[in-house]
């Protein structure tokens, strides 16, 4: 059981590196004026995401054929063995020339995540984690911050157009009055791996979906930082409102952001 895990944690690291050698080489070689298509209000698409989540599928279901593969472009099954694919995470970012997205790669059996991959392409940064393993960047052990002066933190708060802008602002109006350094990057993937090596105390958004955060989760969980239960009920197929950030924050930032309140602290 541990052999094949391992098997394809190797696997899920050589093929994020390969989508990202792909990406990075679109990013730079791709015209700024050009337009991106629309998925919906301020929801981009290029064609290299599809590209990209291609290349991931194609390569993990040649290792794994009886596996099966979700990615936020094409869609899929979700079987007992799945993979869990952001191609692009912060594709309003690569369409404009901000080089600031990643490649998220998750791997679920039984509905629980046991592989996290995050590749923030533009600076060739790989984010790990194996359940019970713990998380690394670049092959280096990372934690959390441990910050626990609320006053001190940054907080990312994510958007997207698929919720009214009302919560949002009056979730960022909370944050606030909390004292926290409010930002928003535009990768959901990167601000929760941000969280993983203490760049920043806290990620929260109100409704993300499942490929955006899984491989992120569990690079927090395994850097000694709380998350909120993403899967409970269909998180995993509708998504759900996200939280991940350093145990000595968990108070005020469920507080502050609604979000996780009923999950007991780690
Ligand atoms: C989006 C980004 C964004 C987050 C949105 C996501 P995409 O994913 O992660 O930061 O706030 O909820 O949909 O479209 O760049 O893959």
């Amino acid at each position: 059981m541990q052999d094949d895990l391992n098997t394809r944690f190797e696997a899920a690291c050589a093929v994020a590196r390969e989508a990202g050698a792909l990406a990075r080489q679109r990013f730079l070689e791709r015209p700024r004026s050009q337009q991106a298509d629309m998925k919906g209000p301020q929801d981009f698409l290029t064609a290299t995401d599809s590209e990209v989540e291609e290349l991931i599928r194609s390569r993990l279901l040649a290792l794994f054929p009886q596996d099966s593969f979700f990615g936020e472009e094409g869609g899929g099954s979700f079987e007992r063995d799945v993979w869990v694919v952001d191609p692009i995470d912060g594709t309003a970012n690569f369409a404009r020339g901000i080089p600031h997205f990643a490649v998220s790669i998750a791997f679920l059996r039984d509905e629980r995540v046991e592989i996290g991959v995050v590749l923030d392409v533009m600076h060739d940064e790989l984010y790990t984690a194996r359940r019970g393993g713990g998380a690394t960047l670049n092959g280096k052990p990372i934690r959390v911050s441990g910050l626990a002066n609320i006053r001190q933190a940054t907080v990312e708060a994510g958007w997207s157009a698929r919720l009214p802008s009302e919560p949002y602002l009056a979730m960022v109006e909370r944050l606030k009055q909390t004292g926290v350094n409010v930002r928003r990057g535009g990768s959901g993937t990167l601000g929760i791996v941000y969280v993983a090596d203490g760049r920043i105390d806290a990620y929260c958004e109100l409704h993300i979906n499942a490929w955006d955060v899984l491989a992120g989760l569990l690079i927090v969980e395994e850097a000694g930082g709380w998350t909120n239960d993403f899967l409970a009920g269909d998180g995993l197929r509708r998504g759900n409102p996200v939280l991940a950030c350093t145990p000595e924050l968990v108070g005020p930032v469920t507080a502050a952001t609604g979000i996780g309140i009923g999950k007991a602290a780690a």
